[in-house]
């Protein structure tokens, strides 16, 4: 069954007439993946194909809210530079009407597999959904083959973000889901040829977290080797605030442990959260052709009041993280900007030696709002260190070992924090992008994403000390 290519041409000349009115948007990111109008969320099916990297993302072309979601489609060489091209696949079968919603991509024989969930709302207004298979053999025009995985006995209709990969020479797929007691959790499928499918159990569920459970829902799950630990991503939906913990209206984060795929069991520790700042959800991982294990994520949340971004009146909303390495170190995962983004920076730089006593000092630099900035801390005897650039704070309160990102709120109505715990701040790296702002602590130890919606050429970056501190710092300006 082709796909009809009429609904791929509308939203791609859509795209087109809108382009001028979207790229004279001053928010426009520079080195990010953003919509390229309409709304974008999720990545999905991250994959190494054919000498490129593919990347796909949920797109509801047409507004800048969610809606009937495409697969929209950047390809690159290099990670860093990305081409848009037409999308992969449009809501236009029975099984996907209502949005081809989100899902992986592996390769097989030389074609570019993809997994998605069909999302469906029949006549009684009613949730339907299907995991469906499409298949390329040029990575550009994808062939549907409609539902592989029709909803099992015990489970809801959420059921969805199928992510497939290889192991043990066997296909296998893990599905986020909701037990019919409404409780989270991830299933697993395995596969011989990816088309027959055979259910296996559930893997995980809120059920492993005691009477406290771990929210109702789980979305894009994502099952993966990394050091001697394996890893499941999930997105949590329904947990409640805990203190610094859990402060955004769903989770993004991981469990590490063992899964013994013969038994269909998971021995795993507690739930993490990937990031500590206001945007970031469902983050996809692929292997890099050689061998690192990249994750990107939505730099946005669900039902955060798309209508209030700025962006929404240029009629375009969202964007992705950058891309970051994985590593396991320690019992926690670290995430590193990855290493192809030093390519952005140009020679236009600023390398300094500063030492600070109870005082305040700005860094003179025609402040653009396109930056990298490194930090590393050679001395430190301070009860707190700030860093400030147009309404962005951050802080290290060394009496309470916390850390806090402070921004303005969208409607501008006063500043809103995130916050967590560090035991002590040795390097900082902070990537500035226009509207969007991403703090890895030292080296991957901790992480705060978030869109940042103020005026360009606000001045200086501030840094103010209580107590004294001696640090090198680097900053660049990066290639827009
Ligand atoms: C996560 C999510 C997925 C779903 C997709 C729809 O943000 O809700 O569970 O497949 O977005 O766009």
């Amino acid at each position: 069954m082709n796909q009809s290519t009429s609904l791929i041409t509308k939203a791609w000349n859509y795209m087109k007439d809108h382009q001028e009115h979207v790229t004279a948007d001053p928010y426009r990111l520079h080195y990010h993946l953003m919509a390229p109008v309409g709304l974008l969320n999720d990545p999905n099916g991250f994959v190494f194909f054919q000498g490129r990297y593919h990347l796909f993302f949920q797109w509801n072309p047409f507004e800048t809210n969610h809606g009937k979601k495409f697969w929209g489609h950047y390809i690159s060489d290099d990670l860093i530079h990305w081409k848009l091209t037409t999308p992969a696949l449009a809501p236009d079968q029975w099984y996907d009407k209502d949005g081809c919603y989100s899902g992986s991509a592996i390769v097989n024989d030389d074609k570019l597999y993809i997994f998605y969930t069909g999302n469906v709302k029949n006549k009684h207004g009613d949730r339907e959904s299907y995991q469906c298979l499409a298949i390329s053999k040029d990575g550009h025009h994808f062939y549907k083959e409609g539902p592989i995985i029709h909803l099992p006995d015990g489970y809801t209709p959420h059921f969805r973000d199928p992510k497939v990969f290889y192991k043990n020479n066997s296909w296998y797929m893990v599905v986020g889901a909701q037990t019919q007691n409404l409780e989270s959790a991830v299933v697993l499928y395995a596969s011989k040829d990816l088309r027959q499918w055979t259910f296996q159990g559930k893997l995980a569920g809120s059920a492993d977290f005691g009477t406290e459970g771990l929210g109702y829902m789980w979305e894009c799950p994502d099952l993966f080797e990394l050091g001697d630990s394996d890893i499941l991503i999930i997105s949590p939906q329904g947990l409640e605030p805990n203190g610094y913990y859990f402060n955004n209206i769903y989770q993004a984060g991981y469990l590490s442990g063992s899964v013994d795929y013969a038994s269909v069991s998971y021995e795993h520790g507690e739930f993490n959260e990937l990031d500590r700042g206001f945007d970031f959800y469902a983050p996809q991982t692929t292997e890099a052709s050689d061998g690192r294990r990249l994750l990107i994520a939505w730099m946005g949340n669900a039902e955060d009041g798309e209508t209030q971004h700025p962006t929404a009146k240029y009629d375009w909303v969202h964007a992705l993280t950058v891309p970051r390495t994985l590593e396991y170190k320690d019992g926690k995962i670290r995430q590193h900007p990855i290493e192809e983004l030093t390519k952005l920076r140009t020679s236009d730089c600023s390398h300094l030696h500063v030492t600070l006593k109870d005082e305040e000092k700005k860094l003179k630099y025609p402040y653009d709002n396109t930056f990298e900035l490194q930090l590393s801390i050679e001395e430190w005897s301070a009860s707190r260190f700030q860093i400030m650039f147009g309404t962005t704070t951050f802080t290290y309160d060394e009496t309470t070992r916390t850390c806090t990102l402070e921004r303005m709120r969208f409607d501008q109505k006063g500043i809103e924090k995130r916050h967590c715990h560090l035991s002590a701040l040795s390097h900082i790296q902070v990537y500035k992008d226009t509207s969007s702002v991403e703090v890895f602590l030292n080296k991957g130890e901790e992480t705060f994403s978030a869109r940042i919606f103020d005026k360009a050429n606000e001045g200086h970056i501030t840094f103010r000390t209580e107590g004294h501190i001696a640090f090198k710092a680097h900053q660049w300006k990066l290639k827009t």
